[in-house]
């Protein structure tokens, strides 16, 4: 499974990246704003640490002006996702932007038919949101095990890319699942690595290497 991080921090995508970790990176409005930066600005700083995709989201809700604005975020590098909602006019944009080539995220989904018109509109990637879903009393692993039976029914290409990941669970689950990429915010990401029993263990090989009175080198 790709590991992408959630975020516009790029202090966290270097640290991430330089862990060997990242496969890509997904941004949305809400990040960018939280990051307090030039949007096309740090989009760019992104695709110069992450050779994989990155998702720009593009904020008009009509297909001219969608288009307008991919125009202007696509050219931004050649590793630009551009992201798109999941309405008609986000699907006509999807549909447009990959037959020309350029990787289209289409975002916001939230139900397996949605997913599956993505798929038809020839998205790259689907972001399915599990956390949001789970938020309201519905099962987002659910969601993302339908998206897989249907996906592999039909050979879709598209890939399910698990969004709106809160906790180390979801990603356990996605995995299992099958899921192609998960998306999550870098302190995510980063509790993977925990384990009481790691913690211990060095704790007890530290305080016996102690013991020994040596040096390494
Ligand atoms: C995905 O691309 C979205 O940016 C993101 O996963 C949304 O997550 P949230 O529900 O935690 O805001």
């Amino acid at each position: 499974m790709k590991f992408f991080a959630d975020t516009a921090d790029t202090a966290e995508i270097r640290d991430l990246a330089d862990a060997g970790l990242l496969d890509g990176v997904t941004t949305n409005p809400s990040l960018i704003h939280k990051a307090g930066r030039d949007f096309l600005e740090v989009v760019a700083e992104i695709c110069g640490i992450v050779s994989g995709p990155v998702s720009a989201e593009v904020v008009a809700l009509d297909f001219e002006t969608m288009m307008k604005e991919a125009e202007v975020v696509r050219k931004i590098a050649d590793n630009v996702a551009v992201k798109v909602p999941l309405t008609i006019d986000g699907l006509k944009a999807c549909k447009a932007l990959t037959d020309d080539g350029t990787m289209v995220n289409v975002t916001l989904c939230f139900s397996a038919n949605q997913a599956l018109l993505a798929a038809k509109a020839g998205a790259t990637f689907i972001s399915p949101f599990v956390g949001r879903h789970d938020d309201i009393g519905f099962d987002g692993m659910q969601l993302i095990a339908d998206i897989r039976l249907i996906y592999d029914n039909y050979d879709f290409a598209t890939e399910i890319l698990v969004a709106s990941v809160r906790h180390p669970i979801h990603v356990y689950e996605a995995a299992r699942i099958g899921a192609d990429v998960m998306t999550a915010p870098p302190s995510v990401i980063k509790q993977l690595v925990k384990h009481p029993l790691t913690d211990n263990g060095i704790k007890a090989f530290l305080a016996d290497w102690e013991k020994t009175g040596q040096k390494i080198g």
